[in-house]
Formats: structure tokens, C-alpha cells, sequence
């Protein structure tokens, strides 16, 4: 068995999950509150505390009638939210004034104003935008196939992700015929699923069939075939493909691609190409029927207590070790990270300086920021907030201060019991998968850092029109903590309206996908640029007029 292993360009950067942009952004605190106003939070905390009982009634009512296998476990812990005592304690009083003030602009008793509605959950207007993802007029059906494309995924599972919609339009330009891809079975995430335990391969094959031919396995005859294992070079345009690429189909019969991640540039390729991009992604790779089903009850159960943010809370292990991001964190956390990082051999950076990092804006915000910056943005503290995470590291230790500001903090794990999770969670990209189904249906999705996960999230909302999507601008948000931290500052007012200013344009409004921030050259050109999937906007959204469908 000696296949010769043809060795593409060496890539020195392993972008994937952590391509790295800055962002700017910020936070606010509780108010003090005068003696005389002492009688109405009293009123408030008591009309509140009514309200919740309401909507616990509701949802009691409402699961019982939606999922009857696991109700019973699931309401026993919700219980535990209503002997929370917190909840009285902290009780977002200004916006309960208000409430109480004027029962008539309660919405649904969820404490939902037309005025808090409008500033916290309305989606950004779509001017008319639509998906228009159908091929132009002169789009042929494949043509004979001149051999096969493997695929060997790297990352997660939002990188895999986005890289299998890479190779769909890359089979289409080399005139491949694609093998269902293998996914990575060695990255941080360890999980050992297979292509069609995650996705929804019989329509993945069935939906492109005007695209490429895909099929489930190399055939038998081609089993033993000299194969071209080749990495292809990052962010390639067409000519690449149409030309290095398919010239391999001279000399072989299958060519094994054996990284995906950003394989293909996300700009200048031929409107079709960019089209099919997002008719894989948003249209053929679904997740398996059992994982959209599990997501499906997450979401409603979610949507049980009424309009919900979801958090990406990009806290974990690997993220932190990465990025060499150590705010707030003990000496001895911040040694087991670097010593992690020292001994992963595909990440290049080893010496990284916190302080510079986090200021530059580049660094993961912490649990602790990311309440400071919901809380100034508005967010009642009531309000319910679905962390979509793996494991938060540290766990409840770096959980409480985020915990005490919004205590209806709801995941995975809360949401569903053992049992019902049972079949998904030794599997790192399973879970994660439920993660994204609860984040695309959520009323509010916020990241604390734009990997991967965050960037596809925002351009698969944008595409199908859903909700807001917050980016925080970590940048300018660093500053004003370390103000807040300093004593220059203090949450309040101010604070609050410094963040909703520097935010106003970070709610996922619909724009032009931004080029390459200019200056920059090679490699990093490319890299400055927004992600193709993370805005599909102009190629697969367009104007109900001038896109007939
Ligand atoms: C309540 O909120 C929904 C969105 O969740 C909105 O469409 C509706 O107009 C609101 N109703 C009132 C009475 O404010
Ligand atoms: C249609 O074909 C023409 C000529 O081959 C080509 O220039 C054009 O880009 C194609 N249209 C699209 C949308 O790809
Ligand atoms: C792929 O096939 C089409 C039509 O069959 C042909 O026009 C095109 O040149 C082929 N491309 C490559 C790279 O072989
Ligand atoms: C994935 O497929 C391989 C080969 O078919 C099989 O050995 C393995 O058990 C599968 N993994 C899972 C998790 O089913
Ligand atoms: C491929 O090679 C293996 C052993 O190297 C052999 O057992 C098998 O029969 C071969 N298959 C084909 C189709 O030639
Ligand atoms: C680094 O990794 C190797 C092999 O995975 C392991 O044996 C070693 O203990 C690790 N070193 C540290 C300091 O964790």
C-alpha cells in the first residue's frame, strides 16, 4: 500500500476557528435609586414575581402538551427557578416601573414593551432583501465527471461545515464528483462522528444532484488507485482550480483534498459558483433528522418563556489556550492554558501577550463582560439567555457574576434531561449542532468572539432574515470595563448609552459584504476580508424587484 502523497503547498496559518478581528464595544451598572422610589420597586418586585409565577404557569401548561416523554424531569427543574431567590433580588427596577406603570403595553405578561421591543428584539428592517439562490439561466446540469474528489474536513463543527460547502463548489469547478466528506475525527473536539450521524446526507446528495454528483463511498475499482493528496491552497480563486487543480486529472483518477479549511477566496468567483456556496450551506446541509428534532425541542422549549437571546460563549479551553487570553483568570489557570498551548503543535503562536491582545480588542469577552455589555444594551435581567457553548472553563466559577445579572440562564444540559441528551453527548459536534439550531431560531443571538460558529450563525440569519445578531465591539468595550474596573467610570446611564451608540450598527443590519481592509497585502488580505458565509450579500440576497424568483 504505498500511495505516493503528493504534498500541496506548506500553509503556515491554520485560520479555521481562529481568524482574528477587532471589534469594539461596551457596558453599564445598576442605578442608585432614591428613598422615595423605594415604595415602587417594592410594587414592581411584587407584580413581578406574580408575572413569573404566570409564566411558569404557561409553560408548565405548554410543555406538558408539546413533549410528554421527558416533561416531568424537565419541570422539575424548572422549579428550582422559582425558589430562586435572586430573582426578587435582582430585579431590573427601572424597566419594571415601567412595566407596572403601564399594564396596557405589556406583552404577552412577558414583560415585553413596545418600547423595549423595538430597541431589544426587533429584527433589523430587510428593505426587501430576499434569498435569490437560484443558478442564471445558462447554469448546466454536471457535465461527465472526470474523477473523484475526497475530502478530509479540519475543525469543528462550523469549520467542517464551512469547508464542505467550499468543496461542493469546488467539485463543481474541477467537474469532480464528490464522496461524501470524512469529518475530523482528531481535532480539540475529539468526537467520532461520521458524516450522516450529524447531517442529512440522502438530502445533501438529492439537493445538489443539479450541481455535482456526490455519491457515499470511492467505488470498489478505484479502491487501490494512486490517489493525489493534495492541500489546497487557502483562499484560491477559480483560476486555481480551473486550472492547477483540474491539470491533476491528467495523471489521477481521484484527488484527496486533505484540508478544507478556507480552501476557496470569498470573493471574485463567478456569481453561480457564489450561489451554489450558499444552496449548500443554507440549503442542502441539514443537520440529521433525530438532531433537528432534539433542536426543535430546545427551541421550544426556549420560546416557552418567551423572547430569548442566545449567547455564544466562546469561554472555553481551547479558545482560551489559542488566543493566550488570560483576563481574570488565577495564575494557575492562565499557566494550564500556555502549557496547552506549548504542547499543540498545529498552533503556531507560543508566546502571546495578554494585556496587548485584549486591548487590541482580539480577546474572547469573559461571562463577567459579557453581562456588563447586556445589561447596558438594555436586557432586563429576567430575560432568558441560552448559552450555546461547549464546556465554560472553569465551569460555575467563572459563571457567577454573568449568573447573578441574568440568573435565567438556560442550556443544552437545563433545557433537556439526561436522557433525552443522552444520544448526543459524547459528541462534541452533535451538541454542538443543537447549539446552532436553538441559536438560528433565537429572537436575539450575541457572540463573545467571531469564530467560526458566530460568523456562520450571523450570515445563515442574514440569509433567511431572522432576528438580531449582536456583534460586540470588543475593542472599545475593553476600555470602558477597564474603566468601570478603574473607577473612572461607573454602570449607569452613561455607560449604557455609550454602548447603545457604539452598537448601533452591530445588529446585523443587511450591507454589502466588506472587502479587504485595505493595506493589507497576500495572506492577509484575504484574511481581512468578511467571510463569504458570514454576509452572502449581494450574491444570495436580493431585491424582490430586481430578482424575479
Ligand atoms: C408583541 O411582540 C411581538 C413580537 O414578539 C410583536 O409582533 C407584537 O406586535 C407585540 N404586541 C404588542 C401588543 O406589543
Ligand atoms: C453565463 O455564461 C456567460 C458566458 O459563458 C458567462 O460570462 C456568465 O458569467 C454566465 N453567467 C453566470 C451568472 O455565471
Ligand atoms: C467542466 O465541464 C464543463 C462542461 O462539461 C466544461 O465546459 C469545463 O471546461 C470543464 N471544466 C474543467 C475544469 O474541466
Ligand atoms: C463511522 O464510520 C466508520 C466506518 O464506516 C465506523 O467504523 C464507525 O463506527 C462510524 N462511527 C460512528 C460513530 O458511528
Ligand atoms: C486492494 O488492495 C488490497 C490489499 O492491498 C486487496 O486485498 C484488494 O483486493 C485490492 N482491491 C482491488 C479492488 O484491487
Ligand atoms: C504534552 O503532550 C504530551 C503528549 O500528548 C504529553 O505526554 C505531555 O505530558 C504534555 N505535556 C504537558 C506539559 O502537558
Amino acid at each position: 500500500m504505498s500511495t505516493p502523497r503528493v504534498r500541496g503547498r506548506k500553509i503556515i496559518i491554520n485560520l479555521g476557528d481562529f481568524s482574528v478581528f477587532s471589534s469594539k464595544g461596551l457596558m453599564q451598572k445598576r442605578k442608585k435609586i432614591p428613598l422615595s422610589i423605594l415604595l415602587w420597586r417594592f410594587l414592581g418586585a411584587t407584580v413581578f414575581s406574580i408575572a413569573i409565577t404566570c409564566f411558569f404557569f404557561v409553560h408548565h401548561v405548554h410543555v406538558s402538551t408539546t413533549s410528554k416523554i421527558h416533561h416531568k424531569k424537565f419541570n422539575e427543574k424548572i422549579h428550582t427557578f422559582r425558589d430562586l431567590q435572586s430573582w426578587t433580588q435582582e430585579l431590573d427596577l427601572l424597566h419594571l416601573s415601567k412595566d407596572s406603570v403601564s399594564a396596557s403595553k405589556l406583552n404577552n405578561t412577558r414583560g415585553i414593551t413596545e418600547l423595549n421591543y423595538e430597541k431589544l428584539w426587533k429584527p433589523p428592517p430587510n428593505h426587501g432583501f430576499l434569498p435569490c439562490t437560484k443558478p442564471s439561466l445558462n447554469y448546466t446540469t454536471p457535465g461527465n465527471s472526470r474523477g473523484y474528489l475526497l475530502v478530509h474536513t479540519n475543525g469543528g463543527l462550523n469549520q467542517m461545515r464551512i469547508g464542505i460547502c467550499d468543496m461542493v463548489a469546488i467539485a463543481r469547478i474541477i467537474n469532480a464528483t464528490l464522496v461524501i466528506p470524512e469529518l475530523d475525527k482528531k481535532s480539540f473536539w475529539k468526537d467520532n462522528s461520521n458524516f450522516s450521524d450529524i447531517f442529512d446526507e440522502k438530502r445533501f446528495i438529492s439537493s445538489l444532484a443539479d450541481d455535482i454528483k456526490i455519491i457515499k463511498k470511492l467505488p470498489k475499482n478505484l479502491a487501490n488507485a494512486t490517489k493525489m493528496v493534495k492541500q489546497f491552497k487557502s483562499w484560491s480563486g477559480i483560476e486555481y482550480y480551473q486550472k492547477e487543480i483540474s491539470a491533476l486529472w491528467n495523471d489521477f483518477k481521484v484527488i484527496q483534498a486533505s484540508k478544507t479549511d478556507s480552501r476557496l477566496a470569498n470573493n471574485n468567483l463567478p456569481l453561480d459558483i457564489q450561489k451554489l456556496r450558499c444552496r449548500a450551506c443554507f440549503e442542502a446541509l441539514r443537520f440529521s433528522p433525530r438532531i433537528e428534532k432534539m433542536g426543535n425541542l430546545l427551541v421550544e422549549r426556549m420560546r416557552s418563556f418567551g423572547p430569548y437571546i442566545t449567547l455564544h460563549l466562546r469561554y472555553e479551553k481551547d479558545m482560551l489556550a489559542f488566543s493566550g487570553c488570560t483576563h481574570d483568570l488565577s495564575t494557575s489557570e492562565a499557566e494550564e492554558l500556555r502549557i496547552i498551548r506549548e504542547n499543540t503543535t498545529y498552533w503556531k503562536r507560543k508566546h502571546i501577550n495578554p494585556t496587548e491582545e485584549r486591548s487590541k480588542g482580539n480577546c474572547p469577552l469573559t461571562p463577567k463582560e459579557v453581562g456588563i455589555f447586556l445589561n447596558a444594551l438594555g436586557y432586563p435581567t429576567r430575560t432568558p439567555i441560552y448559552i450555546a457553548a461547549g464546556e465554560i472553563y472553569g465551569g460555575e466559577s467563572h459563571m457567577t457574576e454573568l449568573r447573578s445579572r441574568y440568573p435565567f440562564l438556560m442550556s443544552k444540559e437545563k433545557l433537556a434531561s439526561i436522557d433525552e441528551l443522552e444520544p448526543f453527548s459524547n459528541h462534541a459536534s452533535q451538541m454542538a449542532a443543537l447549539d446552532y439550531i436553538v441559536s438560528i431560531e433565537s429572537d436575539v443571538f450575541v457572540h463573545s468572539y467571531p469564530g467560526n460558529m458566530a460568523r456562520i450563525v450571523q450570515g445563515h440569519r442574514r440569509f433567511l432574515g431572522k432576528g438580531r445578531t449582536v456583534s460586540p465591539d470588543r475593542k472599545a468595550l475593553v476600555r470602558l470595563f477597564d474603566k468601570l474596573k478603574n473607577g473612572l467610570m461607573v454602570e449607569g446611564k452613561k455607560l449604557s448609552n455609550k454602548v447603545n451608540g457604539l452598537h448601533q450598527g452591530r445588529v446585523g443590519l443587511l450591507r454589502k459584504r466588506k472587502g479587504p481592509i485595505s493595506g493589507t497585502k497576500g495572506v492577509d488580505r484575504f484574511r481581512s476580508e468578511e467571510t463569504f458565509y458570514a454576509n452572502p450579500l449581494p450574491e444570495c440576497l436580493c431585491r424582490a424587484e430586481s430578482s424575479p424568483i
